[in-house]
């Protein structure tokens, strides 16, 4: 038995082009609060042995797949950006089982022409050239240039042991999700958006509209952090869930 057994559980859904360890400060931050499962996608991580996911209603229900194994019912539920997107996925499909829902550097509006482009682009040379172009273009925008060299370089390294299949498939399964804007009035379980206030992938400005769009729901702002909110201030993103989760 571990100190969190018989508490709800928290599930956390991870980002691209990462696994679930992006959510250590998470995992070993709320333990005495809730039972954290910080699962990899298919493809990623611990589970890259099996075939990735390529759309963002399959992630979900695979994680709905997990859970029942573990005997779970209900869930809060997080995710960052593109675990955001699956979060919208799960609410829809298993809208019984979210008892609340954490959206973290995340958005609801689908992708734009240009951002589909960007998709099969990108795609297209992770194929030529492996999950190194993948970090390269994720990384600048994942820390504040305040970031410890060290966590900095430890994300590189999530990154680029991430096998280039998943990637290509989080890819598609993100061009091809669907909007989930008009889902927004109609959620009805407490929800937090936080955002790192120097976030150059989902900024600000769109977690204030997303915020607003759900009933109730509250904005945490993180202050110095970009992209990967969790990882680079794991403090702050904590009090911001335990603020929630406690409401
Ligand atoms: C992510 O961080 O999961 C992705 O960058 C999100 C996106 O590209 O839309």
């Amino acid at each position: 038995m571990s100190m969190s057994d018989g508490l709800p559980v928290l599930l956390l859904v991870h980002g691209f082009p990462l696994d679930a360890r992006m959510w250590q400060g998470q995992v070993d931050g709320l333990g005495d609060i809730r039972r954290v499962l910080a699962p990899d996608l298919d493809g990623h991580g611990a589970a890259r042995g099996r075939p990735p996911s390529s759309s963002v209603a399959d992630m979900a229900r695979q994680l709905a797949r997990h859970l029942d194994e573990e005997g779970v019912e209900a869930v809060d539920l997080g995710g960052l950006s593109m675990g955001g997107y699956v979060c919208f996925a799960f609410y829809r499909l298993f809208p019984h089982m979210v008892r609340s829902l954490a959206l973290i550097d995340t958005r609801a509006a689908a992708d734009s022409d240009a951002g589909r482009e960007g998709r099969d682009q990108m795609a297209a040379e992770i194929r030529d050239r492996g999950s190194l172009v993948a970090a390269d273009a994720m990384l600048p925008k994942m820390f504040t240039e305040d970031a410890p060299e060290a966590v900095r370089l430890e994300a590189q390294g999530w990154m680029l042991e991430s096998p280039p299949e998943a990637l290509i498939s989080d890819l598609m399964a993100m061009r091809d999700r669907p909007n989930s804007t008009e889902l927004l009035p109609s959620i009805d379980v407490p929800t937090v958006v936080i955002v790192g206030d120097k976030d150059p992938v989902t900024p600000p400005a769109e977690a204030e509209a997303m915020a607003a769009a759900i009933p109730g729901a509250r904005l945490e702002r993180i202050a110095n952090a970009a992209h990967l909110a969790p990882v680079e201030r794991p403090g702050d993103v904590n009090r911001a869930l335990r603020a929630h989760l406690g409401s």
